[in-house]
């Protein structure tokens, strides 16, 4: 960590933790927190708190837990630069460069060089497309029906048939051949590595941008029928393809109910220019959890529009539980046989697909069609399949108001005993329930790594019950305790039931960056066991584990020290140990 602690700080205190989870799940202001949905695993009841006076957030269910830069740590998959830096931005703090290490440093630099590449290029390639001698590319465009003010809008462009022209304009703006082969714009000879050429060559240019309008990596389409048709740039430290979704820059600002998720480049395009703005597309690689990330951030509700045939089918399927996963409401739309979005719109227009996008069914009854579909349903046999089939759709649902609602629409529509439907149902659910559970233990941090012990368990005790803790004060230390983290935890919450004061959270957040750590500090502040508001099992929780840390340290300390003293205070303090139960249990 190379921010100063003052710098993190602030940062952490000006960033609303309420506001910036409220836009994965929402929250409920219950008592002195905020409760939700878990954001870290499915759930139908609320466990997850958040609290804003500590600027914690702590899962009750699975044990997530943390700050608000650890949050976006897990939620986002940042490193821990990468959230102070989405926070500063949120909050216009600036950051120093100064504090950077100077391999952050450099990789600063590389990016903004590339960047800068892929700028220059994008004018290249835009400039090239608007020159007489490449009017085949202009009016390959335009004859796709896009207009001059689309073409602008998206920045699109033309890589002209050369050998290397890009090259050459670039070298000439002295950039070196090791950050433009980086760039991804270009290729390299076989046979000799000091061939470079460019590797849209011939080809019409979408480029890619990231969230805050910058150029990230351009797509290429053939202007005839050769294959392959389309060329995407590689991935680098711009462009990750399974987080990047084509047109996010535009429809993030759409203020749309819904978003369109659409197959690939002229379907955004013609989608943005008939008036849908909150059309995007995951650009050829199949869609991951990473796109449902992206989309969860700015939106609930998702109608995928996929080609009709075979392979759009089944990437509507794919993507159905993925999205599902974020928590969004997921619709399906597929065109009549054969046609994708952008023809559709070319001969029936803004309000026909307008309406068939609200009318479009909900993914269930996407899924119970596609299923319907294999099967001949007046052959009784094949219907019992098919509902069997159908059933495992409903099992799979995580809701069981959408099961009840659906077990009623489906034993409707194909004249079935809703019971019997049900009983098939439950079948597969609790198989189903089994599968969810087994997930969810993978996934949780508390499963995985164990890092509730003992003594964070104790730790939290302490905080959440001072009247009855306060009675064992003289007998502990924060020396008992795991050097580091819990040694500081110990010392802050000995402290404060003494002097009745409240926890310096600043100095666990600052001097604890990592996410195991602020998962260990909101587990201790938040954790409150309702087990323990019984004062007998309470008692008895104490007693045993003020035994337990006093032995191990007498011992400890026995072996270690060579001072007559406190071997005659620690023996002392061993025998009245004993009495600690009696003491404290009848006081
Ligand atoms: P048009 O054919 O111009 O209408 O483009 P489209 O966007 O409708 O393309 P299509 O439906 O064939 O494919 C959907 C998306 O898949 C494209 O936008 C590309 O992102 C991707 N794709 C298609 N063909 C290829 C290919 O040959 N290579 C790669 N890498 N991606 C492709
Ligand atoms: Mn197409």
């Amino acid at each position: 960590m190379r921010y100063p602690e003052h710098v993190i700080e602030q940062i952490r205190e000006q960033s609303d933790i309420v506001s910036i989870i409220s836009e994965y799940t929402a929250l409920n202001k219950r008592g002195g927190s905020y409760v939700g949905l878990c954001p870290f695993h499915n759930e139908k009841t609320p466990s997850f708190s958040v609290s804003e006076e500590k600027q914690l957030y702590y899962c009750f269910g699975c044990g997530a837990g943390g700050n608000v830069i650890t949050f976006l740590m897990q939620k986002e998959n940042m490193n821990f630069i990468e959230a102070i830096k989405y926070l500063a931005e949120r909050e216009n703090i600036k950051l120093d460069e100064t504090y950077l290490t100077d391999e952050e440093l450099e990789s600063n630099r590389k990016r903004g060089q590339l960047l800068e590449i892929l700028k220059e290029s994008a004018r290249y390639f835009h400039f090239s497309l608007r020159a007489p001698e490449n009017g085949e590319a202009l009016s390959y465009l335009t004859s796709r029906g896009l207009s001059l003010e689309t073409i602008k809008q998206f920045g699109l462009g033309y890589a002209p048939h050369q050998f290397n022209g890009l090259y050459e304009y670039l070298k000439q703006k002295g950039y070196k051949d090791e950050l433009l082969l980086e760039s991804g714009l270009f290729l390299q000879g076989k046979q000799s590595q000091t061939m470079i050429y460019d590797r849209f060559s011939g080809r019409v240019i979408y480029p890619i941008f990231d969230l805050s309008k910058k150029v990230i990596a351009f797509g290429g389409r053939v202007l005839d029928g050769s294959l392959p048709k389309y060329l995407n740039s590689p991935e680098n430290m711009l462009f990750n393809k399974s987080r990047t979704l084509y047109g996010m820059h535009l429809a993030k600002n759409s203020g749309a109910p819904y978003f369109i998720l659409v197959e690939g480049y002229m379907d955004v395009i013609a989608m943005h220019q008939a008036g849908f703005t909150q059309t995007v597309a995951s650009l050829g690689t199949a869609f991951t959890p990473g796109h449902a990330k992206l989309l969860k951030r700015h939106t609930g509700e998702v109608v995928i529009l996929y080609d009709s045939d075979n392979a759009g089918q089944k990437a509507a399927l794919r993507a159905i539980p993925i999205l599902r996963n974020e928590g969004i409401k997921v619709k399906v739309l597929l065109l009549e046989e054969g046609k994708d979005p952008d023809e559709y719109l070319k001969t029936h227009g803004y309000d026909a697909m307008k309406a068939l996008l609200e009318g479009a069914p909900p993914d269930i009854w996407f899924q119970i069609r596609t299923i319907e579909k294999k099967y001949q349903l007046e052959i009784p046999e094949e219907k019992i399949k098919f509902l069997q089939e159908a059933s495992i759709v409903l099992a799979e649902t995580s809701s069981s108001i959408e099961q009840a609602i659906y077990l009623k629409e489906v034993s409707k529509a194909y004249q079935i005993d809703e019971e019997a439907f049900k009983a098939e149902m439950n079948r597969h659910y609790q198989r189903g329930m089994r599968k969810v559970a087994m997930k969810s233990e993978v996934k949780s941090p508390l499963q995985k790594k164990q890092l509730f012990n003992n003594e964070v368990i104790f730790l939290a005790t302490l905080y959440h019950f001072p009247n009855l803790t306060k009675h064992v004060l003289s007998y502990l230390k924060p020396e008992m305790f795991e050097e580091g983290l819990l040694f500081d935890l110990a010392k802050a919450i000995l402290e404060s039931i003494e002097q009745g004061t409240e926890i310096d959270m600043t100095y666990f957040t600052t001097h604890y960056a990592d996410v195991d750590e602020q998962n260990i500090i909101s587990h201790v502040l938040i954790h409150k066991d309702q087990r323990y508001e019984d004062t007998t099992i309470l008692k008895k929780m104490i007693t045993e584990n003020v035994k337990r840390l006093n032995k191990v340290y007498i011992e400890k300390r026995l072996k270690e020290t060579k001072d007559i003293n406190e071997v005659q205070i620690l023996l002392f303090q061993k025998k009245e140990l004993d009495k600690l139960n009696i003491d404290y249990i009848n006081g």
